[in-house]
């Protein structure tokens, strides 16, 4: 019965944050009066909203009345760094899109354009911001097993980087690494904003352009990222950007992939298998692929060292060498 009520989870969680209410929360805004007075609301929508939450663990009761989770205190808090709001929000306003699934599943593909492969598209526009929360315990995994702050003046190719978010921790930590982003001119601009407000955007520049066809250079990089679009793309893509970041790296460089990558018996772990049917959804050739998958592809791609490792997150990070 949870799964099939599964949708509750998304729709209380999006209107919640719609109305700020883990931010008002967090203010000391704690009865369901003076969250609809705040919010604009009906107080019999606040109310039920409230028991909704408590319902999904992210509000609990307290002596005044409500109050955040330590969870959503974390992570649904507007201006915090991992504060998944933006997310959550896109999930609310992607629910329309379900009615179209069983279309998606007899074909094999999504029914009206692909949303990934149509350039300049401004879906990545909203997905971007929403998404860079998810990437901040990631992007500090990654420079920990990196060794980045000790690293000195190293140079870091960020593919499809998005809203910037590795570029901007990396560079955060190391005050000597300068960082090259390679993206959609409007995705670079978003970007620039977000180093620019981390007071490091004079230490980042930015390639517009499609990463299937733009020249990565020759041995210029010391670290590259390739985070969340290999699940986007088909094999065969796949290979062809690692065999050109091989080339862009300089001997002994190394290659950060981040993804959620599948166990190769396809047994788990849960998000990642669930995560296929966004692609099967958005993409003609995306999915999530296995350890097995990425090994294989970087080894073609010229790599020689691969290891996998867990982060915080659903997602995996790969390095290669
Ligand atoms: C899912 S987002 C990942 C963003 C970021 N790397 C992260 O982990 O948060 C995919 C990114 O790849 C970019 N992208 C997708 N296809 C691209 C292409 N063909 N050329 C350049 N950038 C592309 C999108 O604009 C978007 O910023």
């Amino acid at each position: 019965m949870e799964i099939a009520n599964g949708y509750w989870a998304t729709g209380l969680l999006g209107v919640a944050v719609k109305h700020s209410l883990f931010t008002r929360l967090q203010a000391g805004v704690d009865t369901a009066g003076r969250l609809a007075a705040e919010a604009g609301i009906s107080e019999r929508g606040a109310q039920t909203l409230l028991d909704g939450l408590v319902g999904l663990g992210l509000v609990e009761r307290c002596d005044t009345g409500y109050r955040n989770t330590a969870e959503a205190a974390v992570f649904l808090v507007e201006g915090e760094r991992t504060d998944l709001s933006g997310y959550a929000k896109l999930k609310l306003a992607e629910m329309s899109k379900l009615v179209s699934l069983l279309d998606v599943f007899r074909i094999g593909g999504p029914v009206t354009d692909a949303m990934v492969e149509v350039a300049d598209n401004p879906h990545w526009e909203e997905v971007v911001p929403a998404i860079a929360a998810q990437s901040v315990p990631v992007a500090r995994t990654a420079a920990d097993l990196l060794g980045l702050a000790e690293a000195g003046e190293i140079s870091v190719l960020d593919l499809g980087g998005g809203s910037g978010i590795f570029s901007s921790i990396w560079l955060e930590i190391n005050p000597a690494a300068r960082s090259t982003q390679l993206d959609w001119e409007p995705i670079n601009a978003i970007a620039r904003r977000l180093l620019a407000e981390r007071s490091v955007a004079d230490r980042f520049t930015c390639v517009d352009g499609d990463l299937h066809t733009v020249d990565f250079g020759t041995a210029a990089y010391d670290v590259a990222v390739y985070s969340h679009v290999a699940h986007q793309e088909g094999p065969e893509d796949n290979v062809a950007i690692l065999s050109k970041v091989r080339g862009a790296l300089k001997p002994g460089g190394t290659l950060v992939v981040c993804d959620y990558v599948v166990d190769d018996d396809r047994s788990g772990p849960p998000f990642p298998l669930l995560f296929a049917s966004e692609m099967l959804l958005k993409s003609k050739k995306g999915g999530t692929w296995r350890r097995a998958d990425y090994r294989a592809w970087l080894t073609k791609a010229g790599f020689e060292e691969v290891s996998f490792h867990p982060t915080p997150s659903p997602a995996t990070l790969i390095l290669a060498r």
